[in-house]
Order: structure tokens, then C-alpha cells, then sequence
């Protein structure tokens, strides 16, 4: 497909992407044949991800995993995420890394996968110039009792790299209050926060999730069933971490121009654009600025705000955003 636009050239920030859910196919492809793994279940015959809905979209998540097993295969991953950001003119991103794949939530094991990632993110930004963050995240249908560990491997680590907590999975598990220990430990370790909400929930679920203490949510925008909630994001400064593309390939809105993001900026509520998972839903940050522009007629100026809000959102310290702004 082509677009009459592109702004590719644009500088982009992204703040929300899951690093295994950016995995290119033919990259896990590769680690299950050098671990003599069977994986062809979760691809289809072009070889892109296969899932039916978001719950086995999680199942697929996790089985791409399970080839990434050692520091050294995230630095690798980390690698290549970073090439295709590049490519899209990323300047800054912050990446979800979940301790529960990353040596499962044992702190000495966590801080050397943390190790690779960084060296990996390092080197990438002393090559495209590209700076990326990390967002520790604990996984909501894993429970609480784990999401407790992964806030400690937090708030053991967190610093001038690690700059976040947050929780993703599976929205309709649990209640966030019973992730409230966790995002107590990581506020008081300095982090700041953001949860997974408005994706599959509607907007109590976005209520919900304000009452951890968050700054951002990742997604909701489902909020926009709710006009008074969608006053309330605008009036707090809350930011949305939104995902259209995620959001149009797993079916909660059917076309890019249904798609929530345009009223909430309209209604002065502080909007972001990502990827969430790229190559699950055949998206690049490029695709997104190009697919939004053309459903919503948005010029370069619009972009410039969203940029410039992505910015001033970013968890990452003054002197970095100084340097995005
Ligand atoms: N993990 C990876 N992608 C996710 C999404 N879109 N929602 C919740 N959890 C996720
Ligand atoms: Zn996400």
C-alpha cells in the first residue's frame, strides 16, 4: 500500500514497545533452528506471526520467548530492534523488558540480562544515534505474587537506565489493586509508572488503574467511552501510550479511521503514537505517522506536538529529554 505522505523523516520518540514483541520473525526463526526448537506452530506459510485473537496473540508471545534464553540472545534481539527503530526515524524509545523472560525474576540473573541489553542498547546509539530507556514491566496474568519479585529485580536495578514499571498482559486477570504492593516498592525505588489499561477494558478499567499512582497508561484508549473520564486524562496530564496499529490488527477497532486517537487529541488529552509489538501487527513507527496522516488528515505540525509531547513524557532524566526535545 502507499500513502500520499510519508514522514519518515520526521525525529520520532516511541515510548511503547514490548522488546520480545519487536522480535522480527525471521530472528526467532533463526534462534529455534540454532536450539533445534519447533516453533512453526505460531507462523504461518509467509512466515509472519500467527494468532487468531489477543489471548493467543499472548500464547505466540510467550512461545517466541522461550527461544530467547540467555543475556546474549537479548543482546542480539536488542540489536536488531534497535536497527529497525533507526529506520524509522526513532531518536528515543523506552522498551517493556519482563524479568519473568529475562532469568525469571532472580535478581543476579535479571542484572546480567540488563547488562547485555544495555551494551547492546549502547552500541547502537554510539552507531544510529538512537537512545533507548528500559521499562520494567510484570505481567498481570502471571499474578501478584510474581509481579512482587519483578518489582524488587525494579527497584534493585532501577537508575539512570532502567526508568520505569509498568504491567502488561492480559488486561481482564485480576484487578490492578492487587498489583499495588508492587507499584508502591517501584515508586519508592524512584521509578515512575504506567499500566496497560483501556485495551480490552473499558473505562472503569482505566479508573482502575489510575489508582496505582500512574502517569501514563499504556493504550487507553477505550477512556473515550466515558467523556468525563476523557476530561479527567486532560485535566491530570495523564499520557497515552497509544498503539492504533496494535489496536486495528487485534481487531479493537476495525478500520485506522474508528480509531479513538484523533477525539482525544481533539479533546486535549496528551496522546502518544507507538508500535507495541511491530512485526506481530505488520506496523513500523513510520507506518504509523503514514496510516494517521492518512486517516486523519494530519499534517507535520500535528506530528511535531505528538513528538514534542512523546518527549516531555519520556521517564528518562532531563538532560536526555534535553537532547529529544
Ligand atoms: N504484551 C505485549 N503486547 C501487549 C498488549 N498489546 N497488551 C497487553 N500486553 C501486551
Ligand atoms: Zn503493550
Amino acid at each position: 500500500e502507499e500513502f500520499p505522505v510519508s514522514l519518515s523523516h520526521l525525529p520520532k520518540v516511541e515510548l511503547h514497545l514490548h522488546l520480545e514483541g519487536a522480535a522480527p520473525p525471521a530472528f526467532i526463526r533463526g534462534l529455534a533452528k540454532e536450539k533445534s526448537v519447533d516453533l512453526s506452530g505460531i507462523f504461518d506459510e509467509r512466515g509472519a506471526y500467527k494468532y487468531k485473537d489477543f489471548w493467543d496473540f499472548l500464547k505466540v508471545y510467550e512461545a517466541a520467548t522461550s527461544v530467547l534464553e540467555t543475556p546474549e540472545d537479548y543482546a542480539r534481539l536488542t540489536t536488531a530492534v534497535l536497527e529497525e527503530s533507526a529506520a524509522s526515524g526513532v531518536i528515543y524509545g523506552e522498551t517493556f523488558l519482563s524479568p519473568d523472560f529475562c532469568g525469571g525474576r532472580d535478581v543476579g540473573a535479571w542484572r546480567e540480562y540488563l547488562a547485555a541489553i544495555r551494551e547492546a542498547a549502547d552500541r547502537a546509539e554510539a552507531r544510529d544515534g538512537v537512545v533507548l530507556r528500559g521499562i520494567i514491566t510484570c505481567i498481570r496474568h502471571f499474578g501478584p505474587e510474581k509481579a512482587r519479585e519483578t518489582a524488587v529485580c525494579a527497584a534493585e536495578t532501577a537508575g539512570d537506565w532502567i526508568v520505569g514499571f509498568g504491567i502488561a498482559g492480559d488486561e481482564l486477570a485480576g484487578k490492578p489493586q492487587d498489583f499495588a504492593w508492587s507499584f508502591d516498592c517501584a515508586r519508592e525505588a524512584g521509578l515512575n509508572l504506567t499500566a496497560h489499561a483501556g485495551e480490552w477494558g473499558g473505562p472503569e478499567s482505566v479508573r482502575d488503574a489510575l489508582t496505582l499512582g500512574v502517569t501514563r497508561i499504556g493504550h487507553g484508549v477505550r477512556a473515550i467511552e466515558d467523556l468525563a473520564l476523557v476530561d479527567r486524562l486532560a485535566e491530570d496530564g495523564i499520557v497515552l501510550e497509544v498503539c492504533p496499529g496494535s489496536n486495528v490488527a487485534l481487531g479493537v477497532y476495525r478500520r485506522w479511521r474508528d480509531h479513538p486517537i484523533s477525539k482525544l487529541y481533539e479533546r486535549g488529552v496528551k496522546v502518544t503514537v507507538s508500535t507495541d509489538d511491530p512485526p506481530f501487527f505488520h506496523t513500523t513507527m513510520n507506518n504509523e505517522y503514514d496510516r494517521l496522516a492518512d486517516a486523519f488528515d494530519w499534517d507535520e505540525g500535528a506530528f511535531a506536538d505528538i513528538a514534542r509531547t512523546s518527549a516531555e513524557a519520556a521517564f528518562c532524566d532531563g538532560e536526555t529529554r534535553a537532547r529529544i526535545l
